[in-house]
């Protein structure tokens, strides 16, 4: 199968991102951060969670981030929606689309939104119905479908067990989660295969974290099965709540890079990303760790050293 031509990428640092930071980054600064990035070409933005404060107190402020940010004409805004008052909570704050969020891995699960997987679907149903009696879009992501914390290995049967369901309840787009980043791109490759038997390929995402620096490698390898979606997060921020040691998405300028170098479209300024990386890792005192923006900083200040 021939490269696609263009690509979506969906930029989840203000949520996925910042959600595993210890201290409360200010509601402005995520403000900020989102509008940077719309204003930089993503179409996408993952911006807030409804989700429990207690289960995950950075994301409390999502409200109040929904409302101060400047919504740029045909970008979505997504928000995570574990139940039916996390959707209440989208729907008031004007969420383009919401996301559920389910495992392939039971253990996971339990442990992310303490309920089975069939639990879990049970109660996504009526989320998934009211979003679609408001005209909400509606994104289904399946964790751990390359591995998880607590099981190990992951069955495809499993992942495939999770997709049919979410498209049951008629998702518009389902994520394929690497949540621990174990996965490497022939595992990869088999997952697309068969989930692409069951769900539109152009439909599907790849959202990779970076733990194991597989990111880039399995976003190539879901590219050579036509998967055109894919998630990242600026900065390589993040890191989950209910993975211990798992490392953040796979960094937004080292996709941009990548898709930059294989003449594939995304309509993203990868120049104004890598100042936004900066941005956000100095505001909230954590390192950037995404290669390219590194690589691109120190270049672009000691050409402005030089001119000088
Ligand atoms: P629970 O404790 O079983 O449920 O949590 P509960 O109904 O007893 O609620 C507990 C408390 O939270 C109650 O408050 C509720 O009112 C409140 P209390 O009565 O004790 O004062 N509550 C809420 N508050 C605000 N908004 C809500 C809400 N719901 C309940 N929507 C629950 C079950 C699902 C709520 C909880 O487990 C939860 O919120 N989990 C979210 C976990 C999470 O956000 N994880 C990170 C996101 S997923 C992820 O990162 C993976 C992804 O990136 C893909 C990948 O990489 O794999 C998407
Ligand atoms: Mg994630």
């Amino acid at each position: 199968m021939s490269l696609p031509q263009q690509v979506k990428i969906v930029e989840v640092g203000p949520r996925d991102g910042l959600q595993n930071e210890k201290e409360f980054v200010p509601t402005a600064t995520k403000i900020e951060l989102i509008n940077r990035l719309s204003a930089a070409g993503f179409r996408n933005v993952e911006a807030a969670s409804f989700v429990s404060p207690k289960w995950v107190p950075q994301m409390a402020d999502g409200a109040d981030v929904m409302t101060g940010i400047e919504r740029r004409a045909g970008t979505i805004y997504s928000v995570l929606t574990p139940n039916l008052r996390g959707f209440e909570g989208a729907l008031a704050a004007r969420a383009d689309e919401i996301v559920i969020f389910g495992a392939a891995s039971e253990a996971f699960s339990q442990k992310n939104i303490n309920c089975s997987i069939a639990e879990s679907i049970e109660r996504f149903a009526p989320v998934a119905a009211a979003a679609k009696q408001h005209g909400l879009r509606i994104r289904g992501s399946v964790s751990c479908a390359l591995g998880c914390p607590y099981q190990g290995e992951v069955p495809v049967a499993s992942v495939l067990d999770v997709v049919k369901r979410f498209a049951a309840l008629g998702c518009d787009e389902i994520d394929i989660a690497d949540t621990i980043g174990v996965g490497t791109p022939k595992r990869t490759r088999e997952v697309f295969e068969a989930v692409t038997e069951v769900f539109p390929r152009e439909h599907l995402s790849g959202h990779f974290h970076d733990t194991y620096g597989q990111a880039l490698a399995n976003i190539y390898a879901a590219l050579l099965e036509g998967i055109e979606i894919f998630h990242a997060s600026v900065a390589g921020l993040g890191g989950c709540p209910y993975a211990k040691g798992a490392t953040g998405n796979v960094a937004t300028e080292d996709v941009l890079y990548l898709m930059n170098g294989l003449g594939i479209e995304t309509g993203i300024d990868l120049a104004q990303v890598v100042e936004i990386g900066d941005f956000i890792s100095n505001a909230i005192g954590r390192a950037n760790v995404s290669r390219a923006g590194k690589a691109l900083l120190a270049k672009a200040r000691s050409e402005a050293n030089t001119c000088v």
